[in-house]
């Protein structure tokens, strides 16, 4: 497929679907939905809402600067501040696939009731190729692939949801986004998941363990970034050990590094990374984040490992 030029089709197709009507995209500044909101953007222009979900998940700083970048493209978006409502219905959380459901229902039902506010019909969303493979795969749970899972949207939440982009992988979708006009920062950002920090966080999903791994992953991707992995991140275990702080023994947390090559997600290895790279790494974790007393850099292959770990 030729990818650039299938921008005007895309663009004519949410046109289509769309006719007059109000739609509102679900922005999270990675590549799928930044890619769909300027294709809704051209496609609809005032009649699209952007918004962005501030879910308490993202990295660092991530709403304001996905603010910033689309203000710089002449595209308003709004942040929706919801920390509290997913921390709420995360909480008590172990299981994986439940921590899905969790993320997945407070997504829905906090972009319907924006929607309403809004008076959109339609949603826009960034769901890929993979997304649909592997859920209805049995892989996982994805928080955006309630159609094809076979759960009505319309019925369950009120409105309909709209995929411009759902039949292409993840070079597809860069090519795209920089056809549309992203900057690079987005076109060649890394994947990262809907679901946020929650999964990298095993175990209880609390503001303090996000804010734990947050800065995890600010040391991961500053050490990391310029190897250019598919994805490199910093994951919080539940379980706890056994260190040596300031001359006395302390039980503390163990912190993943996780940094993958691979081309669209389905399959992944280890990155080789330079061992004084991991040194690095490793140090500034224990030094700046003093809760963390063990570092350790993962290495299976996905499969049978899967790239995050929830
Ligand atoms: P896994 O962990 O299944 O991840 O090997 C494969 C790719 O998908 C990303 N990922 C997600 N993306 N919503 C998303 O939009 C999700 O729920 C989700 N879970 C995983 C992951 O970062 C990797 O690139």
């Amino acid at each position: 497929m030729d990818f650039k030029n299938s921008v005007p089709d895309r663009i004519q197709e949410i046109k289509n679907t769309v006719g007059e009507e109000k739609a509102i995209s679900a922005l999270s500044g990675g590549v799928d939905s930044s890619a769909c909101t300027v294709l809704a953007h051209r496609a609809l222009g005032e009649n699209l809402k952007s918004i962005f979900i501030d879910d308490g998940l993202m990295r660092e700083g991530e709403p304001q600067e996905v603010q910033q970048i689309f203000g710089d493209l002449g595209i308003k978006v709004d942040i929706v501040e919801a920390a509290d409502e997913f921390f709420a219905a995360l909480a008590g959380k172990i299981d994986p696939e439940e921590k899905r459901r969790a993320f997945r229902d407070t997504f829905y039902s906090v972009f319907g009731r924006e929607v309403k506010n809004s008076g959109a019909r339609y949603l826009i969303q960034g769901t890929i190729a993979p997304d649909i493979i592997e859920t209805t795969g049995g892989v996982k749970t994805q928080h955006n692939i309630l159609e094809q899972i076979g759960i009505d949207p319309e019925a369950g939440y009120g409105y309909k949801v709209v995929e411009p982009i759902k039949d292409l992988f993840k070079p597809g979708v860069r090519v795209v986004a920089e056809a549309v006009g992203l900057p690079e920062e987005i076109h060649q950002r890394m994947p990262f998941p809907g679901p946020g920090l929650a999964t990298r966080v095993v175990g209880d999903v609390t503001p303090e363990r996000v804010a734990r791994v947050r800065r995890a992953t600010v040391i991961v991707e500053e050490e990391i970034l310029h190897l250019k992995p598919f994805q490199a991140f910093a994951v919080l275990l539940s379980d706890m050990a056994t260190g040596v702080q300031d001359g006395k023994r302390k039980f503390g947390d163990i912190v993943i590094v996780r940094s993958v090559e691979s081309k669209d997600a389905m399959t992944a290895e280890a990155t080789h990374v330079p061992w004084d790279v991991l040194n690095k790494i490793a140090a500034r974790i224990v030094t700046e984040i003093p809760e963390v007393v063990r570092v350790a850099y993962e290495l299976t292959p996905k499969p049978p490992a899967t790239i995050e770990y929830i």
